[in-house]
């Protein structure tokens, strides 16, 4: 018997709450059904289909090429397989920048087509008005900056941001902007500790952190950088749960071993038959004459 309590349904309404009680609210992206599992048997409360699914599982070397159509069958895919946490989509590069039309149609894309409950945008200038205008039309908003990495060419690279009094300011100045256009929550990426503390008192709406230190409401994290699931570099901010990509490939070349070795696939992973059947079968191979054209031929009956 499962002795967990029966967790309800989280809204945007459940993260004002948990940030009220001064609960953290824990955040954890995922691209498809089975990460979407995971995330919902360990009981995080906001899942994101993060553009990172570029990198991530795509491929690509940065968040920029990914668009609406892979972001939405990941979504939908996430979707299938979540029933509790709060379900955000990444509305990715390209998709919202150009004017607030273009910003609807594409957010309404992902909860019409995809099931999400909410979708969030980078960046403040222009994206405070796409957010006013989502929040507009119905739409629960989340915002993101300090690092943004759609347009990390502008902020000289993949670096934290903030780090200088100007710096700290723009980022301020640019959350506060997107509370006031009524984002229910906003994300704070790769900023200074100290930053994050002295913009907390002037955020109502729930904050969640990655690389902005322990002030936030909230943190998340990239599933793959969690897990250990990619090789290579691995920012600052992040803390591996695991180490999973060095078991995974000793599964698969173990597999590839015993294949060759014909040591898989074993007699309980086979199938059987009843042995009478078997022995019309081999009868009725017999009377078609054996290998080659036979069992095709006129006159080549079972039974
Ligand atoms: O795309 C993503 O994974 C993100 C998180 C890092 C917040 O935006």
């Amino acid at each position: 018997m499962n002795s967990q309590p029966e967790r309800t349904r989280l809204t945007v309404a459940s993260l004002a709450a948990l940030k009220a009680a001064g609960t953290p609210i824990t955040m954890v992206t995922a691209y498809d059904f089975p990460s979407a599992r995971v995330a919902e048997e360990a009981g995080v409360d906001v899942v994101l289909v993060g553009d990172s699914a570029a990198t991530t599982v795509l491929g690509h070397d940065s968040t920029v090429p990914v668009g609406m159509a892979e972001m939405l069958m990941l979504a939908a895919a996430v979707r299938r397989g979540l029933r509790t946490p709060l379900l955000v989509a990444d509305l990715p590069f390209g998709s919202y920048e150009r004017s607030d039309d273009l910003a609807v149609d594409n957010a309404q894309r992902f909860l019409k087509e995809a099931g999400a409950d909410a979708v969030k945008l980078e960046r403040g200038g222009t994206s405070v008005a796409r957010a006013r205008a989502l929040v507009a039309a119905g739409i629960p908003v989340m915002g993101h900056v300090g690092l943004t990495p759609q347009t990390a060419g502008q902020l000289g690279g993949y670096k934290a941001q903030g780090r200088t009094a100007s710096g700290a300011a723009r980022i301020v100045e640019e959350a506060l902007a997107l509370q006031e256009a009524g984002c229910f929550a906003v994300v704070l990426e790769a900023i200074p500790a100290a930053v994050t503390e002295r913009l907390m008192p002037y955020l109502r709406i729930p904050v969640i952190g990655i690389g902005a230190g322990p002030a936030t409401d909230g943190q998340v994290l990239v599933f793959h950088d969690l897990l250990g699931l990619l090789q290579g570099h691995t920012p600052r901010f992040v803390r591996r749960y695991a180490e999973l990509r060095e078991p995974m490939v000793r599964a698969v070349a173990r597999y590839a071993a015993d294949v060759r070795a014909g040591e898989f696939p074993g007699p309980e992973h086979t199938y059987g038959m009843p042995a009478t059947e078997l022995t019309a079968f081999e009868k009725f191979l017999d009377q078609a004459g054996g290998p080659g054209p036979g069992p095709g031929q006129p006159g080549a009956r079972l039974g």
